[in-house]
């Protein structure tokens, strides 16, 4: 099905100086209203700031009730400036150094998601010296491949995150007998642009054997993080602007059915950003090459670097042009080859001046976005 409510506000681009983001908030609203929803009663959403740090976007989401999930100390201050309360703040990152352990701890975040035996002995160091508890959560690399692009899959046992499987028990006892910490919970997290459930439901799986295994022991664990990763449909994002929330949900309350007396923690960002935003753009220059032809766009890599790095492909429309298609390689201004936007991707005829959305770039678009070959970082347009 089409949705009109989210159709592009061409007429309102066109005297816009192009690159531009522009961020549908009617279509945010109404999949923050999905998430809401969806999610089960002892389910608490913290937004992953990495998607998308955009301070219109941050602030409808803070004032829907989502909590944060921070990877550094920018990501924390900008969440708190941004109206999310310190306390519904979830800290990951596999380097926090000192002074942005001892913000979070100033500050009182929610949890620390740790990653390592090593950083359990420094933030307990840290809290001590503050004379403070730090709320921790352990993150436990499930050893689970989620089938999604290597660059993104996090949860598999020789990746950098987490901590591994077989040293359970020992960060356990570390985390138990230190001075300054409280154990509260058990933090995962496989992959991004998961699209199909049975990653999830492995995961499921993995989580019941470690919180049985936490019991056994002795200790009794407060939430379970299951992290984020829902994928969104870059293909068709006209038909499906908002993601399955409820059989994502369904799935984690099916598997950790047992486990209900516990909060459950979920820290999606592209599912939650990605289909409300678009980068607008106006074609340069058509150029006819001998076998090629070649639309040259004002908006490239260090707008939105995903083609770029990770081969991704976002649906691309020529806003102002219906004549019959023809196919063309979508390409930006800066010097490297990889600044391209699809291949042989099929258009209606197109000429210099017409506008190009490259549609689901609210997540990792302007987040990730440079200033290589000194261009200037591209404004925002929410409507
Ligand atoms: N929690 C943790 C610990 C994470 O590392 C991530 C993403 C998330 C939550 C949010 O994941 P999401 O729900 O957005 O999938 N730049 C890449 C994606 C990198 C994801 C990194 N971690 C891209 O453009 O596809």
């Amino acid at each position: 099905m089409k949705h009109d409510r989210y159709a592009l506000p061409i007429d309102s681009f066109a005297d816009r100086p192009t690159p531009f983001y522009y961020y549908d908030l009617q279509l945010l609203h109404d999949t923050l209203c999905a998430v809401k929803e969806a999610m089960p009663a002892n389910g608490h959403m913290h937004y992953a700031l990495k998607a998308n740090s955009n301070p219109r976007v941050l602030q409808m989401i803070s004032s829907s009730g989502l909590g944060a999930d921070c990877v550094s100390g920018g990501e924390i201050s900008t969440a708190i400036a941004n109206g999310f309360a310190p306390a519904s703040i979830a800290y990951s990152g596999v380097g926090k150094t000192n002074r942005e352990i001892a913000l979070a701890l100033r500050v009182g975040i929610g949890c620390f998601n740790i990653e390592s035996i090593e950083e359990l002995y420094i933030m307990s160091e840290i809290a001590v010296q503050m004379n403070k508890i730090a709320p921790i959560a352990l993150r436990i690399n499930p050893d689970i491949d989620a089938h999604t692009h290597h660059f993104i899959t996090t949860g598999l046992s020789e990746n950098k995150f987490g901590i591994d499987m077989r040293m359970l028990d020992q960060a356990l006892d570390t985390a138990s007998v230190l001075p300054g910490l409280k154990l509260k919970g058990l933090h995962f997290h496989i992959g991004s642009q998961i699209t199909i459930t049975e990653p999830f439901a492995l995961l499921c799986e993995r989580i019941a054997g470690i919180v049985d295994k936490c019991e056994e022991k002795g200790i009794s664990i407060e939430h379970i993080n299951v992290g984020g990763g829902l994928g969104i449909d870059y293909d068709d994002p006209v038909t499906h602007p908002i993601p399955d929330f409820k059989a994502y949900f369904d799935c984690f309350s099916r598997g950790l059915s047992r486990f209900s007396d516990k909060a459950l923690h979920f820290e999606l960002g592209r599912a939650i950003a990605g289909q409300c935003g678009s980068l607008i753009s106006r074609v340069i220059y058509v150029k006819k090459g001998t076998s090629k032809q070649f639309l040259i766009i004002d908006a490239g890599m260090n707008d939105l670097i995903r083609p770029a790095l990770y081969g991704a492909h976002h649906h691309i429309e020529n806003l102002t042009s219906f004549a019959p298609k023809e196919v063309y390689d979508v390409v930006g201004p800066i010097c490297e080859t990889s600044d391209t936007f699809a291949e042989d991707y099929s258009l209606p005829s197109s000429r210099r001046g017409d506008l190009i959305a490259i549609r689901s770039a609210g997540a990792y678009g302007e987040s990730m976005s440079s200033t290589y070959n000194i261009r200037k970082l591209i404004s925002t347009y929410s409507y």
